[in-house]
């Protein structure tokens, strides 16, 4: 079925200069970008997205790096959408990620790992409005 899914560009990828690479292999895979912008996330901001995570000891630091430059946030959209971006972006850490992957070949640690995709069709919803209202995204 044709699905949604949030994805971020992390600070070490933008810091990188890597938006463009990133965003041709989603599109080379078939996603297409719906929504995007560029934004600095607050504290507040950041640490909401993660909440589920408040009370895991790497919280802090998670924070700390998403607020440490600017993110861009897109809304992708496909068939089977939010497993395709998982397989794109490779294993959480990019020391397990599969060669070929997006956190293979850009990341370096578990925090700085270039990437967010959402995990579920519940936290896509969820994530896909905590940064975009209906009027910012562009049905194609
Ligand atoms: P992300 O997919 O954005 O979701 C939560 C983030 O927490 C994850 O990517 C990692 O960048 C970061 N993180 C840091 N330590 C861990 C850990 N031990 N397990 C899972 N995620 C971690």
């Amino acid at each position: 079925a044709t699905e949604r899914t949030l994805s971020i560009i992390k600070p070490d990828a933008v810091a990188k200069n890597a938006i463009g690479d990133i965003i041709a292999r989603f599109e080379k895979a078939g996603l297409r970008v719906v929504a995007a912008k560029m934004v600095q996330l607050s504290e507040e901001k950041a640490g909401g997205f993660y909440a589920e995570h408040k009370e895991r000891p790497f919280f802090k630091d998670l924070v700390g790096f998403m607020t440490s430059g600017p993110v861009v946030v897109q809304v992708l959209e496909g068939e089977g959408a939010i497993a395709k971006n998982r397989d794109l972006m490779g294993a959480t850490n990019p020391k397990e990620a599969a060669p070929g992957t997006i956190r293979a070949d850009f990341a370096e640690t578990i925090d700085a790992n270039a990437v967010h995709g959402s995990d579920s069709a519940e936290s896509a919803e969820r994530e896909i409005s905590y940064f975009f209202g209906n009027d910012e995204i562009c049905p194609r």
